[in-house]
């Protein structure tokens, strides 16, 4: 049993809290998905409630960090090196169609870099926790990213581009080239899970374009902790910039990032 740190505690303490009030509104859905208005604007208010919980518990616990939010945008705090990035719901639109694959994910970036990350997945009261030097656990148990270094036994992540967004001729070239050689491709919907689940050795890798610094700046602490690598589709680390994001563990990462390329060039 691994014993959390007190930043852990505060952040795991923040994600309980918050997700109390997703799962009571997640029970909800199933009887708005048959009313004429639809659940939309119910599930954006539930975004939202989680949100303001979480920035009132981590300001309570740490007065002086900022944040930057998905939904409240940038806070700024009085400490300039700590600040919280913060997704109150990733997956909304599993939790719209009443899909328990939703997570809440908190990190927390110090001077620049992501230090420590907060993924939980409430439904199934999965939480994964990472601080940089210290490892990464669900729920308090050490993970690690798989061992499998041959591609046809390999399961990958991503998502599917859709209406209004993404490259979608460029995605079904490098989905082409990785499914040809691998296990197998899933698509759950939530970038936050795709990465904690790779931390956790359940999937071998996952890559994404077009994201934002709060869909993976958790999961980039728990990879990296996990003993996986995690760079941008040009081998750099500037995914929290450019929102485009490779995660795998240490075998695969360079022969996942080389399919990808080589798919882009064609
Ligand atoms: C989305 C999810 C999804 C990913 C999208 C994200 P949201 O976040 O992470 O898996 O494919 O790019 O925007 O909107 O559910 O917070
Ligand atoms: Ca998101
Ligand atoms: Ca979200």
């Amino acid at each position: 049993m691994h014993l959390k740190s007190a930043l852990l505690n505060v952040m795991t303490a923040a994600a309980q809290k918050a997700a109390r009030g997703l799962v009571r509104d997640f029970g909800e859905i199933e009887n708005l998905q048959v009313s004429k208005k639809g659940p939309a604007d119910f599930v954006s208010t539930a975004d939202k409630k989680a949100e303001e919980t979480l920035v009132y518990e981590l300001t309570k616990a740490r007065p002086n960090y900022g944040f930057l939010l998905e939904e409240g945008g940038e806070i700024e705090g009085s400490d300039t090196s700590n600040r919280w990035i913060i997704d109150p719901l990733d997956g909304t639109t599993n939790f719209l169609h009443g899909l328990p694959h939703f997570a809440i994910s908190i990190a927390l970036e110090r001077d620049g870099e992501p230090f420590a990350g907060v993924i939980y997945e409430p439904v199934y009261d999965q939480m994964f926790t990472a601080e940089k030097g210290q490892g990464a656990h669900l729920n308090n148990h050490r993970i690690r990213v798989s061992a499998r270094k041959n591609l046809d036994e390999s399961l990958f992540a991503t998502s599917i581009p859709f209406a209004g967004r993404g490259k979608h001729g460029l995605f079904l070239q490098q989905l082409e080239a990785v499914m040809a050689e691998t296990s197998g491709v899933r698509r759950f919907g939530s970038a936050a899970l795709d990465m904690a689940y790779v931390a956790a050795g359940r999937y071998e890798g996952f890559w994404e374009t077009g994201l934002h610094p709060w869909d993976i700046a958790a999961g980039i602490v728990l990879v990296r902790e996990a003993g996986g690598y995690v760079t941008d589709l040009d081998g750099k680390s500037d995914m929290l910039k450019s929102g485009d994001i490779i995660a795998a563990n240490d075998q695969l990462h360079g022969t996942l990032s080389d399919i990808l390329a080589k798919a882009a060039s064609k």
